[in-house]
């Protein structure tokens, strides 16, 4: 459950309204809230339980460092994928010893920057990545831990964007493949086969793709952990969360609704995967980003036109898609809602941002409360791949990012200052 709600007409984030924040810092602004953070790892680490796991929050959704310190607070590892990102482990207060490198392109200095740093786990993407981090430990004098990343071939009925399992996907060894790799793998000196790892992709809204992807690998799984002595197996794929909440079912929380209807919740994750996982005595290891995040972050932003075409009425707000590119990259849903909630007739609208690309909108003809310059919106469910996919396109400053618990909140990044935008740039001596 998120703690983003109206107290009376006014939008909170857990006891601090929006609109100060609003005032008091500016727009374009990211608002998120710690306890819905905490409240969500929470949820997941309860129904893994009855497992021996270790949660992974995969950075890549949102790295600010204050969401990173409240994880790592509550016993999280993360999910990395460049040594920028374990870099920002360190400076979070993380633990290397509980992160796992996942990517397909993992650079020599990246692969010896973890080993130095004494990372769980390399979760492998190819055999020539095999061998390269067997020749950077040789070359260390240590022993690297890796899981290679099974593709199962399974498809995970979700954005083709954000697909990862199938063989369409440049992600893991294919399943037919994988007992050879791990043969060719057990020959090399430095390394140690710790575990496995499979991923079909992010934004799962259903059960039935992972029952189907971790029944097809779990023998394999069996295969390999006694073959090899694993220590783990990964059943990844991104647990979804809700965007439009008229897709979701009733007024609870919607990882409440009943498993019976097939939407894939912590409970029916737990309820469906649990007894198969059980049977494997493995450590089990999770990668959700989305699912953490998602619903714990808001981007606010301010009307600086309204703007009547022959055919459309335009809501030009100060955010655009270099703030949040998820509509623009992947037509995707973000509901809009006023800081202050006015009552009254709709309007078919769109909201759109300044920047000079046609497909620079946040939504398209959706029925919103009439509003003109200077109110303020907010887009909900931007916690994550929201700011962290940001950019200075126009050269626009990256919006500032604030940090609630309760009735408490700070600046957990600043707004860019504008210079700072061109800090690593110089004039080429011969232009001078
Ligand atoms: N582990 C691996 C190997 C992944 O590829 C991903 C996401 C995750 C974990 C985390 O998945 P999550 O729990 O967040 O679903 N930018 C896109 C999402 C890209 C996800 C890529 N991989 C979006 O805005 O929807």
């Amino acid at each position: 459950m998120h703690q983003f709600r109206y107290v009376g007409n006014k939008l909170f984030c857990e006891g601090v309204s929006v609109e100060t924040l609003a005032e008091k810092f500016g727009t374009p602004l990211y608002v998120y809230s710690q306890q819905t953070v905490t409240d969500h790892f929470q949820k997941l680490d309860a129904a893994l339980a009855p497992l021996d796991h270790l949660i992974c929050f995969a950075m890549k959704a949102n790295s600010n460092l204050s969401v990173m310190r409240t994880l790592a607070n509550l016993g999280s590892g993360f999910d990395v994928v460049s040594a920028g990102e374990l870099q920002r482990v360190i400076a979070a207060g993380g633990d290397p010893k509980k992160c796992v490198f996942a990517g397909v392109a993992k650079s020599e200095a990246e692969i010896e920057f973890a080993l130095r740093q004494g990372i769980y786990c390399f979760n492998c993407e190819s055999e020539p990545e095999i061998v390269r981090i067997n020749q950077v430990a040789a070359r260390l004098k240590k022993i690297a831990p890796i899981a290679v990343r099974v593709n199962p071939n399974v498809e995970a009925h979700t954005h083709a964007k954000i697909t990862t399992g199938t063989y369409a996907n440049k992600f893991g060894i294919a399943f037919e493949h994988i007992e050879g790799v791990y043969a060719r793998a057990n020959k090399l000196k430095n390394l140690k086969l710790r575990g496995l790892q499979m991923h079909i992709g992010s934004q799962l809204t259903q059960v039935s793709p992972y029952e189907l992807a971790v029944k097809k690998v779990l023998p394999l799984v069996k295969k390999l952990a006694a073959k090899y002595a694993l220590e783990f197996f990964s059943p990844g794929g991104g647990l979804g969360i809700i965007y439009n909440p008229a897709l979701a079912s009733g007024a609870a929380g919607w990882w409440q609704t009943p498993a019976a209807k097939g939407i894939l919740t912590p409970a029916s994750y737990a309820e469906k995967l649990l007894p198969q996982l059980q049977s494997l005595g493995l450590k089990i290891l999770i990668e959700p980003g989305r699912f953490i995040v998602g619903n714990a972050g808001i981007l606010v932003t301010r009307v600086e036109y309204v703007k009547r075409t022959g055919k459309k009425n335009f809501v030009i707000v100060d955010a655009a898609m270099n703030d949040l590119i998820r509509p623009a990259f992947y037509d995707s849903y973000h509901e809009i809602v006023p800081l202050v909630k006015k009552s009254g007739a709709t309007v078919a609208s769109d909201v759109v941002g300044g920047i000079c690309e046609s497909g620079d909108f946040f939504c398209k003809d959706r029925p919103l409360a009439k509003v003109g310059a200077g109110d303020r919106l907010a887009l909900l469910s931007a916690g994550a791949y929201g700011f962290v996919m940001a950019s200075n396109y126009n050269t626009r400053p990256l919006a500032a990012e604030i940090f609630v618990n309760g009735k408490k909140f700070a600046v957990a990044r600043a707004r860019q200052a504008i210079p700072e935008i061109w800090a690593g740039e110089k004039v080429v001596s011969w232009l001078k």
